[in-house]
């Protein structure tokens, strides 16, 4: 199956998500990196990797309709069947969601529904949460509200600064993410109404 990753910058967890796709079995192709930045860091490492890299900058448009049709466009034009957001820092519209309902999928640095939004390590810190992590989950309207696909679990250490905590859950993010892309490829998670179905439980 053929898969699209839309990012905003960095691009570290495409590229998790690329290097698992390379292992002999792996369920899916990451065939399209899509970013709301011609400067995202990631389009390069896409490029090197011969993956199609395509920058979409939201001032190329007159308004967020016109942008969100525009990456769209690139997402259909790269025959997808899923979309991956990796730091995609963009709301999507109900209409965005509604074409990849069940079919796109986000990373979320926390263990939502805790922190969900913006600083999130930072926040984690100032509430002394002991644990953090991360979560991957379908995308719904609701900003990192959609149904769980997984989630990882990562020590918050004493002494940790929001920078510290967020090295030690990238980390994770990237064994998660391509993991949980990899659940939905096989059909062992789906997403019925607003809830997420896992193929070993009865729905
Ligand atoms: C990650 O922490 C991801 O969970 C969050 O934004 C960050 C993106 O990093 N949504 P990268 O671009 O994948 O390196």
């Amino acid at each position: 199956q053929r898969v699209a990753v839309l990012i905003s910058g960095r691009g570290s967890n495409m590229a998790a998500l690329v290097e698992a796709a390379k292992a002999p079995g792996y369920p899916g192709a990451i065939v399209a990196v899509i970013a709301d930045r011609a400067d995202a860091a990631g389009l390069e490492t896409a490029r090197a990797e011969g993956i199609d890299a395509v920058a979409v900058p939201r001032k190329g448009y007159p308004d967020k309709a016109a942008h969100e049709a525009a990456v769209i466009a690139a997402i259909e034009a790269s025959g997808a069947d899923i979309v991956c957001l990796a730091g995609y820092m963009r709301l999507l519209s109900a209409d965005f969601v509604d074409r990849f309902k069940g079919r796109m999928i986000n990373i979320h640095p926390s263990l939502l529904p805790l922190f969900p939004g913006l600083e999130t390590h930072r926040r984690a810190i100032e509430a002394g949460v002991r644990i953090h992590g991360a979560t991957v989950h379908f995308v719904t309207f609701e900003m990192d509200g959609g149904p769980i696909i997984a989630q990882a679990a990562v020590p918050v250490e004493t002494g940790d600064t929001p920078d510290s905590l967020s090295a030690r859950v990238l980390q994770a993010e990237h064994a998660l993410y391509p993991r949980a892309l990899a659940m939905v490829l096989r059909g062992a998670v789906r997403m019925s109404g607003e809830k997420a179905v896992f193929a070993d439980a009865a729905e």
